[in-house]
């Protein structure tokens, strides 16, 4: 692979970019094309298997539209269900973000807590990664889609409202010492996050993980070049301007429309 490798980075709302940004400061002279399924928006309160069908068409589409070197379903939710069929379709690298519930484990002394969607916290798969990982701590899980909502706000400019953030992450305030930010969209918000449950709980993520698995399937070749970045959504996005606005420091050209087909 060159070093010019072209990544599709995938979420429903602007989570992925948390992602993004851990691999492109890793990473800058690869090519990078965003896309989020707004149209399904919030991926955490959809069906299991409209979730699966668009995400395989969506990726499917792209990574042949536009020359795709590797894939990061840089979304929790999806990722949980719909890795080993896009892999099975696919013949390039695949790369997925869980909940980071092992190295957690590994540093909490009293208890993990895990913040995430609705849908990640029934997952099979995160009681699965409890099961195996937790180390016998106890695993306190709270799933909010307005937390979603609020990181897609503050994004667009728009306070975050400490008292409201306060009052969902109540159940989680002096019990946990640390927590997963178990959601892409959360690093979004991790400084208010941290402000509400206190200095003292550490907030861990993945997306520092994924830069580093996306690294080690690269072969890369020097180069001092910033590439390409380019991002897509399957409607129009709300507040297109405010996003555009914020998406440009970010390298990103304005959102380009790419509706699904199945
Ligand atoms: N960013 C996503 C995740 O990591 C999903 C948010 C949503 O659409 O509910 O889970």
């Amino acid at each position: 692979m060159s070093n010019k490798a072209n990544i599709l980075i995938f979420d429903s709302g602007v989570g992925g970019l948390s992602v993004y940004q851990e691999i492109v400061a890793k990473l800058p002279q690869l090519d990078y094309t965003y896309i989020f399924d707004n149209e399904a928006y919030p991926y955490g309160e959809l069906a299991h298997d409209t979730l699966v069908t668009r995400v395989e068409s969506l990726v499917k589409q792209m990574v042949k539209e536009q020359s795709i070197d590797l894939v990061v379903i840089a979304c929790n939710t999806a990722s949980t269900i719909v890795l080993p069929t896009l892999r099975s379709h696919l013949s390039i690298p695949v790369v997925g973000v869980v909940p980071a519930i092992k190295p957690a484990s590994n540093m909490a002394n009293k208890a993990v807590g895990l913040i995430a969607t609705p849908a990640t916290i029934t997952r099979e798969y995160t009681h699965d990664l409890i099961r195996s990982f937790a180390q016998s701590k106890p695993v306190e899980m709270l799933g909010s889609t307005r937390l979603v909502d609020i990181a897609e706000e503050k994004l667009r400019g728009n306070p975050v409202d400490l008292l409201e953030l306060e009052r969902i992450l109540k159940p989680m305030q002096g019990s946990v010492d640390v927590a997963v930010l178990g959601c892409t969209h959360f690093p979004l918000i991790k400084d208010e996050i941290q402000y509400v449950l206190g200095e003292s709980v550490l907030l861990v993520d993945s997306g520092e993980a994924i830069a580093r698995r996306v690294s080690s399937l690269l072969e890369m070749v020097d180069s001092e070049e910033i590439g390409e970045r380019q991002i897509f959504s399957t409607t129009p996005p709300w507040e297109e301007g405010a996003l555009n606005q914020a998406l440009s420091p970010l390298g990103f050209t304005p959102v380009q429309h790419f509706p699904l087909t199945i």
